[in-house]
């Protein structure tokens, strides 16, 4: 099978089960883990901020970010289809009292504009101040879009200009910065605080960091415990995340040649992607109303992709996990898949 459905799929390799294997370790709670208190020393250089404290999950980071940012009452904009909005179980409003807006986007990104438009009159009596505001980026349901960097500089100036609190949704910052060619550290620097995931594109088993000021990091690793994330001998999955920032970070740029070179395949083959999507490690598919019968006939011929939050869209995604030889096969097999969905 080539699995395209997800960056959340790699095995860890030889190499970085080696280093799982031969991590020092000890108790996190205390910070006595010296792997993990390398991993926070060096994810804080990397994503441009004073501390980082290491959690289970990017879901976890987020979560605490915005328990942190907020008050109970307080407002949250996010783009509408964002994994905030869409996937983590309405959990700002259930931990942290926050009641989200979400915002219509464009390719995933809103504008500076939009966020003014929504801010409130803190005075009120009636209306819930607008506090915080979160951006994904890579944004994940519009198809691993990036945003440039001048509008993520324009909408932090604006956050700060208007005394709003800003996250960053940087599960896959790293495929931001290698589109981009910008520093993940500059990309992220400017937010209060930024949520980078180990086991999507960096290809570990689990992990996150959460990044931001050592004041806000204080309150971070209380929030860690809180959400019940506190850990004990973690350094043996920390050991991947160094290991990913070692060696799997400049490679990604491969992951993104291959989404590249698929989708254009595929449009020369006459299957409808829109290349102007393809900017990172996501090729977005249209393949009609019926799609679970074509996800089944992919499936059927090897090839294995994923659903969007467009009725009518599949995802396939590169990783660690899937080779030169690999987008080969998949060239061959989905534009045959999918004319004989179109012929039946
Ligand atoms: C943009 C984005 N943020 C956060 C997450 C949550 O990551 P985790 O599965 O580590 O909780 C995901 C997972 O797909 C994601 O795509």
């Amino acid at each position: 099978m080539i699995d395209l459905r997800s960056d959340t799929l790699t095995q860890p390799t030889r190499a970085m089960r080696d280093a799982i294997a031969n991590a020092a370790v000890g108790d996190e709670q205390k910070r006595e883990d010296p792997t993990v208190n390398e991993l926070e020393r060096r994810g804080a250089e990397f994503l441009g901020h004073e501390e980082a404290v290491f959690l289970p999950t990017a879901t976890m980071a987020n979560q605490i970010a915005l328990n942190i940012l907020g008050r109970p009452g307080d407002a949250l904009l996010v783009e509408q289809h964002a994994h905030i909005m869409l996937s983590e179980l309405g959990g700002p409003a259930a931990h942290s009292g926050l009641l989200t807006i979400g915002l219509p986007g464009t390719n995933g990104r809103f504008s500076p504009e939009q966020v003014v438009a929504e801010i409130r009159d803190r005075n009120s009596v009636h209306v819930a101040p607008t506090r915080v505001v979160t951006i994904e980026n890579t944004h994940n349901s519009s198809g691993g879009r990036v945003w440039p960097l001048a509008e993520v500089d324009a909408m932090v100036a604006t956050c700060r200009e208007h005394d709003l609190a800003v996250h960053l949704d940087g599960a896959r910052l790293v495929n931001a910065a290698t589109a981009t060619g910008v520093d993940s550290a500059r990309i992220g620097g400017g937010f209060d605080t930024v949520t980078l995931c180990f086991s999507k594109a960096l290809g570990c088993p689990l992990g996150a960091l959460i990044a931001g000021s050592s004041g806000l990091m204080t309150r971070a690793r209380r929030g860690k415990h809180f959400f019940g994330g506190a850990m004990r001998q973690a350094g043996i999955v920390a050991a991947a995340a160094l290991y990913a920032l070692d060696h799997h970070v400049d490679r990604l740029a491969e992951d993104h040649a291959r989404a590249r070179r698929l989708g254009e395949a595929l449009a020369a083959a006459g299957v409808p992607v829109d290349l102007e999507q393809v900017e990172t490690n996501f090729v977005q598919i249209e393949v009609g109303p019926d799609r679970s019968g074509a996800i089944a006939r992919l499936k059927d011929r090897g090839v294995l992709v994923s659903t969007t939050v467009h009725p009518t869209v599949v995802r396939a995604v590169t990783h660690l996990d899937i080779s030169d030889a690999d987008i080969d096969s998949a060239i061959d097999v989905i534009p045959a898949a999918l004319k004989t969905l179109a012929a039946a």
